[in-house]
């Protein structure tokens, strides 16, 4: 950990796995404070860097291989185009890799996964890479190009990615089209019992909350919405608090997703 905070100071502060994102890319975060970060050993803290610029932040959990959350900012629809390829994150599997996201290359080809999923575990799973931070609601065709890595989906069936929740995410952009100040979301996922290659959590749910932070640091609008990870997936909206709530049962323990609501 300390080499890793070492490289974070060397590379002067553009690395990717960092010791509290707070400080590394808190202009992601509402008010810079973080949704809650399980203490465990297995998490890491990512600020999502590609070609040395940082896009959003990622709580990401090694043992399930999935991301908890994702926090953005957004700016408005940009029609961005969506890619075919998907990075990793070297630094999580390396504690010598490059602080950018790298696709799997000759360079980084000793990368096994063994704290984060590859390609190859998707691959015939029958299971969508299903994005926290979403193509749709990205502030530019670079920072829609930032979020196909992997540290950024999680198993999330067909009709559920690409038809329920995908509605949501453009109801969402439209509704935050009307929303003149700083937009916060955070996009999560939580654990499920079933797992892809032996190796990939698939998770039980996807859930997005979202804040439009006024002058007073205040959310002047936020909403909250979860939705189950089946082909069918029940969808419900709900209050920033009361996802809160849900989301408590859910992980078994205490989550904040916004420190002022
Ligand atoms: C969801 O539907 C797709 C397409 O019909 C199917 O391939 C897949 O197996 C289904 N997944 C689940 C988990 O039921």
């Amino acid at each position: 950990m300390l080499l890793l905070l070492m490289l974070s100071l060397l590379s002067g502060g553009s690395a990717r796995v960092v010791q509290d994102f707070e400080s590394g890319c808190g202009k992601f975060l509402a008010n810079g404070k973080s949704p809650t970060r399980f203490p465990d050993p297995q998490y890491r803290q990512i600020c999502q860097t590609l070609n040395n610029k940082v896009y959003y932040a990622t709580f990401y959990d090694t043992h399930n291989k999935i991301p908890v959350y994702s926090a953005y900012k957004f700016e408005g629809l940009m029609g961005c185009t969506r890619r075919d390829t998907w990075y990793i994150e070297p630094q999580i599997d390396d504690n010598n890799g490059g602080p950018n996201m790298e696709f799997s290359t000759a360079l980084n080809i000793h990368i096994r996964g063994d704290r984060q999923a590859l390609s190859k575990d998707y691959e015939n799973s029958g299971y969508d890479r299903g994005h926290l931070a979403p193509v749709y609601l990205a502030n530019s065709q670079s920072c829609a190009e930032a979020t196909f890595t992997l540290t950024n989906a999680a198993p999330q069936t067909k009709c559920f990615n690409r038809v329920f929740w995908w509605e949501e995410e453009e109801s969402l952009g439209k509704h935050l089209g009307k929303c003149h100040l700083n937009v916060y979301i955070v996009t999560g996922v939580v654990p499920g019992t079933n797992y892809i290659n032996s190796r990939v959590n698939v998770p039980s749910h996807f859930w997005t909350a979202y804040c439009c932070l006024d002058q007073n640091n205040k959310c002047s609008d936020s909403g909250g919405v979860i939705g189950t990870n089946v082909n069918d997936s029940i969808i419900r909206k709900m209050s920033v608090v009361d996802l809160e709530a849900e989301l408590r049962k859910l992980y078994g323990r205490a989550f904040q997703v916004f420190q002022y609501k």
